[in-house]
């Protein structure tokens, strides 16, 4: 005789996890929580840590002319932190962001470097993609890669 389906096998597979409100945009990439846009006025920036591809990295958001860009920490000229003062990115009445090691000055909305040493002249600080919700600041991980 026939086995009869077991018609709670269906009930009993696995679900799949419940996702963090917030916490993922569905496609297996995970955003980080950074801050509330009221906290950030213009001409302010955050610090904060976050996981790219294995290792913390140090990034910042700045709110500049009122709107919120985010980059890794780390200048184009020499791969170290540009915030010789904690926290201190902005220059020249905040019009620039400034690596204190050797003055590279930066584009705040492109990243660009526009003046400093030579080698770091026209390259672009690596961005780090936000998402603002209900006043809300998420950061995801970079998915270009470093070249230094
Ligand atoms: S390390 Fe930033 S300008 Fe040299």
């Amino acid at each position: 005789m026939p086995e009869k389906p077991d018609r709670r096998a269906a009930l009993k597979r696995p679900r799949p996890p419940r996702r963090k409100r917030g916490a993922s945009d569905g496609g297996g990439s995970v955003r980080y929580l950074v801050g509330r846009t009221a906290d950030l006025k213009a001409g302010a920036s955050i610090k904060f840590l976050m996981p790219v591809r294995g290792a913390d990295e140090e990034c910042f958001v700045i709110n500049f002319r009122g709107r919120f860009h985010a980059y890794v920490n780390r200048c184009r000229h020499v791969p170290m932190a540009m915030d010789w003062v904690d926290n201190q990115f902005f220059a020249e009445e905040g019009r620039y962001l400034m690596c204190q090691t050797h003055n590279a000055y930066y584009e705040p909305g492109s990243g660009e470097c526009i003046v400093g040493p030579p080698d770091a002249c026209g390259k672009m600080l690596y961005r780090v993609p936000l998402e603002i919700e209900a006043g809300t600041i998420y950061a995801r991980p970079p998915t270009e890669e470093f070249e230094d």
